[in-house]
């Protein structure tokens, strides 16, 4: 996810597209340019860093000359930030000049060919190979449209692309297709922007691009294209939100935005490693048939994931797995074996544990694999395998979507080393694949309950105490859960194995104690049915999160929510969302500032 912006008008460009810049940088953050036509020469300065970066080298702005511009701030996928991967993007013949947001998913295949044509190269991004996609087609046909719907054609994947072209200096092309892009004009100027922030202090006026559609900017007037070059209609739309809901996508808070955006998070992830139904995993020379004991180390959330990957791993891969907290595994001095993988889960890839773990883990000759979020992150650039979630910059410091994007990356993880060690056959691995690509339209479902939750929660906002149980996955996924409401609402809660419940904790309980059983796993249902009656007779009020076709538990619970069917391996990916939104009702219920929620931050990079 980066942000785009682009200009057309009379006046300064430059400062228009920082100032467009800087209100989306919750998308991306790493790097950032802006490239603007003068005449005919194209200016481009770029920067790494947060944008400030930028505006230093540009006297915000002031240094660059000229009225028709294009803009980006970036969250990496392809290629580690740097000057070279940052956008603008400048094509070989220096024809062509590009922003985009998305994922080329096929341009290794598109680099391939035009690598056989000559092109050469200097960054490793997706964006450089349709930038010089376009350019190839440009020099064919010398027509601007015609170039881009071409390389439309050929490009699978999602894309928010502006384009700029040397023979055409004082015109903006567009060229969308999954990724978001709005258009606007006012006072004889025209601009783009990924999302309403960006131009909402110039216009409240805007059209919304369709998928495989293309426009044109000039001073004051935008036509839009279908991909055969034909001149379609657009109706112009008035944005009513103010800025600071405009950044959030119209939600209140980021959490819930970012709540909403698991389902485009966990396809994004699934489709960065299964291509054509086969997992694509670079873990060249890890020998996974050979590994003796796997080691999940992490912190907070992400040692939440690791504790489902337990059961998972161990269920597909038949290797121990031992689940570690990184401030207890990097002085403790583990017994390590060479023939044992170290996995780091961490969201920003900084957490000073988490890094200081995998560095003892290296030092110990053990091999390392990191899941991360953050591109070019330390624990990124000092693993020996690195996988990335593809959840994009996460604002709230309560994780959600980057939890579910490393849940479903753990999933196929342990599906490519069941593979690998022949416990799986290919039509096991087929259906597997084929249950995961299930899960965003299911996340999706369980959203459209939210407002049950949302009533549930206003009884509770007062609660002192809540108690989450499960057994075996159910138990990983009641730890996130009792969490979640933790970091946000401030209410106390605990979650247990449901078994353990009763060699202790079940003291706790009284009357009108709040306990949520999670129950999805059906050859555990019956037991942890039983631990929450063992509780009811105590006082409690029951809370359950099952499947759908469950229902007998409303014998034993008192308020139910229900989740999509789906392989019990996976089926957590779909539990935790009520516990999510049940911890995000309960703190704006409280007033609560969810975002950024008291004593906590979004990474901790100090002991
Ligand atoms: C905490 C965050 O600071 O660190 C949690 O508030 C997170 O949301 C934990 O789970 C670990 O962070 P990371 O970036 O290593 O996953």
């Amino acid at each position: 996810m980066c942000g785009i912006v682009g200009f057309n008008g009379n006046q300064q460009a430059a400062p228009v597209l920082l100032e467009g810049l800087s209100k989306l940088e919750y998308r991306g953050y790493d790097s950032a340019g802006i490239a603007v036509f003068n005449q005919n020469e194209v200016e481009i300065v770029k920067a790494k860093g947060r944008l400030k970066s930028l505006m230093e080298k540009t006297n915000d702005g002031q240094s660059v000359n000229g009225t028709c511009g294009i803009g980006h701030t970036r969250w990496a996928t392809h290629g580690e930030p740097s000057e070279d991967n940052a956008h603008p993007h400048i094509s070989f013949h220096e024809k062509i000049v590009t922003v985009h947001n998305g994922i080329i998913e096929n341009y290794q295949e598109l680099k391939d060919r035009l690598l056989k044509e000559g092109y050469i190269f200097y960054s490793q991004t997706d964006t450089e190979v349709a930038t010089n996609l376009i350019e190839f087609y440009y020099l064919k046909n010398k027509e601007p449209l015609k170039a881009i719907s071409e390389a439309m054609m050929r490009i699978r994947g999602s894309y928010a692309l502006a384009v700029m072209m040397k023979d055409y200096p004082d015109q903006i092309f567009v060229a969308r297709k999954d990724s978001p892009m709005i258009l606007g004009v006012s006072n004889q100027e025209s601009y783009i922007a990924s999302d309403v922030p960006a131009i909402l202090k110039y216009t409240r006026n805007v059209y919304y691009i369709g998928n495989l559609e293309m426009a044109c900017l000039k001073k004051g007037s935008i036509s839009f294209y279908n991909l055969d070059g034909e001149e379609i209609e657009k109706e112009c739309q008035e944005i009513k939100w103010d800025a600071q809901a405009a950044e959030k996508g119209g939600y209140e808070h980021f959490m819930m935005k970012e709540i909403h955006e698991q389902p485009k998070a966990v396809e994004d992830t699934l489709n960065s490693i299964i291509k054509d139904n086969q997992i694509v995993l670079d873990l060249e020379g890890l020998d996974i048939s050979n590994l003796s004991q796997i080691h999940f180390v992490a912190c907070g959330s992400a040692w939440h994931v690791s504790m489902a990957c337990q059961y998972i791993f161990e269920d597909l891969t038949h290797i121990p797995v031992r689940v570690e907290l990184a401030s207890e595994f990097r002085y403790r001095n583990p017994l390590l074996s060479k023939k044992d993988l170290v996995i780091v889960i961490s969201q920003s890839g900084e957490t000073a544990d988490s890094l200081a773990a995998l560095r003892l883990a290296k030092e110990k000759g053990i091999p390392t694999l990191a899941i991360v979020n953050v591109l070019g992150s330390s624990i990124a650039r000092e693993a020996d395998y690195v996988l990335y979630t593809l959840a994009g910059p996460e604002i709230s410091v309560a994780t959600t979507k980057a939890y579910s994007a490393q849940l479903v990356l753990g999933y196929v993880l342990a599906i490519y080393f069941g593979k690998e060690k022949g416990l799986l056959e290919e039509e096991k691995v087929r259906y597997y694949l084929s249950e995961l690509n299930t899960l965003p339209k299911k996340i999706e479902r369980v959203l459209e309950d939210k407002e049950r939750l949302q009533w549930f929660a206003s009884k509770y906002s007062n609660a002192k105490d809540v108690f989450f149980i499960g057994r075996g996955i159910d138990y990983a996924i009641s730890l996130e859960g009792s969490l979640k409401l933790k970091e946000i609402s401030y209410i106390h809660s605990e979650a247990y194995a449901a078994g353990e419940l009763k060699h202790g904790a079940i003291s706790l309980i009284e009357d009108g104690t709040l306990l949520i059983g999670v129950c999805t796993q059906s050859q555990l249902y019956e037991k942890t049915i039983s631990n929450m009656v063992e509780c009811k007779s105590r006082g409690a009020y029951l809370m359950a999160v099952a499947p759908y076709g469950y229902y007998q538990i409303e014998d034993t619970a008192n308020f139910t929510t229900y989740i999509p069917r789906i392989d019990e391996h996976f089926i957590g990916s779909l539990a935790v969302i009520p516990l999510q939104l049940l911890a995000y009702y309960l703190s704006v219920s409280k007033g609560l500032d969810v975002d950024k929620p008291r004593n906590l931050a979004k990474s901790v990079t100090v002991e």
